[in-house]
């Protein structure tokens, strides 16, 4: 093996991740300045560890919400209620209304970009009915998604990266982040490592904007692709950064059984229904007036309770997802790529044969914490990280509380990734870039080290595969005390077998055994926090459902948890308020 080369950068503002956050940020930091010429336009850089259009942005199916009104009446204060109480009234209630009410232009600058949505027959953007999205505060089912079939995450993907392009925005495309610089608080630049020649690229920058998605990867079925292995958040919590509510883990109610793949909401959206194996509606015993369209946590639940109850198909974990009576027409035009998994995964028709499906791990509520304008915040008191900041689902604004709906994390994404694009953009005057450590890479260096000179017996892919298990077994939509505990044993049992892990291949280029490796050390510490803060919190609210603690406890819990990395390893807990401005918490019925 040849040496590792060390190439250093100098950049205004860096954005590790190019989904849709990561994009939109990119945009707002640069727009302003085109449109003054008063202003020198700032060097940003787009680090990202996949080609763009390839990131999990593209994943979204059904659409992004905003109340547009465009066929029935609708209101941002509608949207704002339906997601607060989704949320089971965990969200912060600022952070809500600005995104209800934000992401209406949004998704008009996202047509004005050249988006191309589904239209309505006299041309205005088409919407279609989500779960939990309501009109007059819980009447009814309102159309409030705006979508492109079921690929609109991909049309958003794609439209950014081409205005980004127009721009020239820098793009450093396949570096995987492998540590953040900090001088105390102070974010100063980060290390990547560029996947095809094995070099590690130091960027010193005023700011720091991370976009780097979710963590479904901890778990054995899932919606996520494999990318998803949360290293913007496990940097942060390895640097001190607090991570917020990270008990709070979406299951999505259709994945293909025992692939996970995401079945859009929108099939239920357009009329698709749940049936039990005896072929019962089954949502009808849960949720009397919102049937297949309650959000995700209860129709996750009310899955397994009737597997549970001996009403699974066959008696197997299974139940079926019903498009028969929609047609072939509203089939083949509004859920495409849907009917193509199934056709090409399953071999079955959805035209003619109903659907095996299962919960799947689709989307983490909690990550790194921020305020409205994006800045990480460090504590309680919303102290921020000057030079650090945070969009998309690697971040808590928190906008999805304890359960997010379906559609509001493109929203999120969207409109906080322009928030923090915006804020970087405005405070960059103010911002001095510090010098960086001394050595920044050592460490970087080190730990590659100690991965290669490793000489155990261990595989990544089977540590990977228990901790995916475990965390099925005893960290998703059910969960109790001594399965938790289990679930941190085993957690602690795998890390220290990390320790001993063997990678055959010690070459510098396209080196993805060691890629993989690096991902699982990040997964570890993201499992290990969740299982933590999932024990701790004593209650039921949302996706976190305890079987020896089943009620929501407003006294006890309505409240944060912020997990912070103490210096020996083990985790402390802290708590924040949550912000409640207008929708005072209330029993959640659908
Ligand atoms: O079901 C879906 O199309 C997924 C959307 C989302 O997670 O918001």
């Amino acid at each position: 093996m040849g040496e590792r080369p060390v190439i250093t950068h100098q950049f205004d503002a860096v954005i590790v991740g190019a989904g849709g956050a990561g994009l939109m940020g990119a945009l707002w930091l640069v727009q302003p300045f085109e449109q003054s010429s008063a202003k020198k336009k700032p060097t940003i850089a787009v680090v990202s560890k996949l080609y763009p259009t390839r990131s999990h942005t593209g994943a979204a199916q059904g659409g992004i919400g905003a109340a547009l009104g465009n066929l029935e009446n609708d209101s941002w204060e509608w949207h704002m209620f339906d997601t607060v109480k989704g949320s089971d009234y965990l969200a912060d209630q600022d952070a809500v209304e600005i995104m209800c009410r934000e992401a209406i232009e949004t998704v008009y600058e996202l047509e004005h970009w050249g988006l191309p949505f589904n239209r309505t027959p006299d041309g205005k953007i088409d919407q279609r009915r989500f779960g939990g999205h309501t009109r007059e505060l819980g009447k009814g089912p309102v159309r409030r998604s705006c979508y492109a079939a079921d690929r609109t995450g991909h049309m958003i993907l794609q439209t950014l990266y081409q205005q980004c392009l127009k721009h020239e925005v820098t793009f450093f495309d396949e570096f995987h982040l492998m540590d953040l610089l900090m001088a105390g608080d102070r974010c100063v630049g980060l290390v990547a490592l560029e996947i095809a020649t094995g070099a590690l690229h130091v960027f010193q920058t005023k700011a720091v904007l991370l976009a780097t998605g979710g963590f479904g990867r901890m778990y054995q079925i899932t919606s996520n692709a494999h990318a998803l292995t949360g290293d913007g958040v496990a940097l942060a919590y390895q640097r001190g950064i607090p991570l917020e509510d990270m008990e709070f883990f979406q299951f999505h109610p259709t994945g293909i059984y025992k692939m996970g793949i995401l079945l859009s909401e929108a099939a239920r959206g357009e009329g698709g229904i749940l049936r039990n194996g005896e072929g019962e509606q089954f949502m009808q015993r849960y949720a009397a007036t919102l049937l297949d369209l309650a959000p995700r946590d209860m129709i996750s639940r009310s899955i397994y309770l009737e597997i549970r109850a001996g009403r699974g198909v066959n008696g197997q974990d299974y139940v079926l997802l019903d498009l028969t009576h929609l047609g072939r027409k509203v089939i083949e035009s509004k859920l495409p790529d849907i009917t193509d998994f199934v056709r090409t995964y399953l071999g079955i028709d959805p035209v003619k044969a109903p659907i095996p499906i299962q919960p799947t791990a689709h989307y983490a509520m909690g990550g790194i914490p921020t305020n409205v304008r994006g800045q990480v915040i460090l504590d309680a008191q919303g102290t921020s990280a000057p030079g650090l900041y945070a969009a998309g689902e690697c971040a808590c604004v928190s906008v999805h509380g304890a359960n997010r709906l379906g559609t509001n994390s493109l929203v999120d994404i969207l409109v906080f990734g322009r928030r923090a694009g915006r804020a970087i953009a405005e405070s960059l005057d103010t911002l001095k870039a510090p010098p960086l450590p001394k050595n920044p890479e050592a460490p970087i260096r080190e730990k590659i080290a100690q991965l290669f000179d490793s000489r155990g017996t261990e595989r990544v892919a089977t540590i990977r595969s228990e901790l995916q298990q475990v965390m099925m077994d005893h960290v998703s939509v059910f969960r109790e005390a001594s399965g938790l505990t289990q679930a941190q044993e085993k957690i602690q049992a795998l890390k220290s077998r990390m320790a001993r892990v063997t990678l055959s291949d010690r070459g510098l280029q396209f080196n993805t055994e060691l890629l993989e490796a690096l991902e699982l050390v990040n997964l570890l510490a993201l499992a290990e926090v969740t299982a933590a803060c999932a024990l701790i919190r004593q209650e039921s609210r949302g996706a976190h459902f305890r079987e020896d603690f089943p009620k929501r406890d407003d006294g006890q819990w309505l409240k944060h948890t912020l997990a912070t990395r103490a210096q020996d390893g083990s985790i402390q807990f802290s708590f924040k308020s949550v912000s409640i401005t207008r929708f005072a918490p209330q029993e959640r019925k659908y």
